[in-house]
């Protein structure tokens, strides 16, 4: 059978409008998109967005309108930008679809039964910014330098800690598996150092997937999110296609999801008897002063704001000229 050239970009948060970072990771997946068919190969690019969670939340509460309403918004707003920029997809997926849904539940289940998950109590920091676990004594998350939040409660846990051998094997047969190589070392250590199980599911907000058989908890948005370049191809709804682009060929993301993607996700889809991704592209971040650009610190140039004043040739020149993959940028107009 004919296999797809599989690649992605990360599923993008919807609590605000896309910008230059955003369409820096997703003009260097239409570049790759476009030399793969230049070599004759089926490809498939699958984008989308990631809209749940307590970030998505509380930014919609902000925004006067109802979660369900402010998501269909933002998660428009990159589809427009990105037409706008003439990027095509092959697949764009929303974590509110059903065919998500629906798988993520069904890969709790499996990994379920293959004995990596069980109930316990979560004690400790989280940075809701980040969306991610951070050590028990940190009330300052060590990425982005926000204020973390207390957890108390109680939550399913995925033994990450069973997967220390097999991963540390996994990176030492697959050399390339992370563009630069010097990120590929970051990991290496970070797993060298040992794993603790992770909670992926919480209690005290409800914007989420539900657990099978007990809706008091919801889905951990990391566990969610990474699951949609399962969903995106049909793992579901669609065998046929998922069999074509099963595994990835190439993730494409910047430096601050790396951990996500090259520990927790191979570690995920292990233990669902899944194949990990051949490889991630891993580049740097575009600054303003100096800061990352980001959503949350509202430091950004929009999409649109470039759009409308640089031409679309020029753009992409621009971008991926600029800077040689993996380096930071800094950015102004
Ligand atoms: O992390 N410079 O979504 P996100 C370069 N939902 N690239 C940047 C950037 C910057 N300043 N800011 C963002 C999430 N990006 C999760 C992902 S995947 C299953 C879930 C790009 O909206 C870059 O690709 O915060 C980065 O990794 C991504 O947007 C993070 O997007
Ligand atoms: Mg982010």
């Amino acid at each position: 059978m004919l296999r797809n050239y599989y690649l992605t970009t990360p599923l993008y948060y919807v609590n605000d409008v896309p910008h230059v970072g955003h369409a820096y990771t997703t003009i260097i997946g239409d570049i790759l998109t476009r030399y793969q068919r230049m070599l004759g190969n089926s490809v498939c690019y699958l984008t989308g967005t990631d809209e749940h969670g307590l970030k998505i939340e509380r930014a919609a509460s902000n925004s006067g309108l109802s979660t369900q309403e402010f998501t269909n918004q933002n998660s428009a707003a990159f589809q427009d930008v990105w037409n706008k920029m003439k990027l095509d997809f092959d697949e764009v997926v929303r974590t509110t679809d059903l065919k998500h849904i629906e798988t993520v539940r069904s890969v709790f289940k499996i990994i379920k039964d293959n004995g990596y998950i069980y109930v316990g109590e979560y004690s400790g920091q989280y940075c809701v910014r980040d969306e991610s676990y951070v050590a028990a004594d940190l009330t300052i998350c060590p990425e982005c330098g926000g204020k973390t939040e207390l957890i108390r409660e109680e939550s399913y846990f995925f033994k990450l800690s069973a997967f220390q051998k097999k991963l540390l094997a996994f990176y030492r047969d697959n050399p390339n598996f992370v563009l630069p190589k010097s990120r590929l070392n970051e990991i290496v250590s970070f797993v060298e150092r040992g794993l603790k199980d992770i909670s992926i599911s919480r209690t005290s907000f409800s914007w989420g997937i539900p657990v099978p058989q007990n809706d008091q908890h919801i889905f951990y948005v990391w566990f969610d999110a990474l699951l949609g370049y399962l969903s995106g191809v049909g793992f579901t709804s669609d065998k046929k296609s998922f069999d074509k682009n099963w595994p990835t060929n190439i993730h494409i993301m910047g430096k601050d999801i790396l951990r996500f993607h090259g520990v927790y996700w191979p570690a995920f889809l292990m233990a669902a008897n899944l194949e990990p991704p051949q490889q991630l592209l891993v580049h740097g971040w575009w600054t303003i002063n100096g800061e990352k650009m980001s959503k949350s610190l509202g430091n950004f140039i929009t999409a649109q704001q470039l759009i409308d004043a640089i031409p679309l040739d020029a753009i992409r020149y621009f971008l991926v000229r600029e800077i040689s993959l993996g380096s930071d940028g800094n950015f102004s107009i």
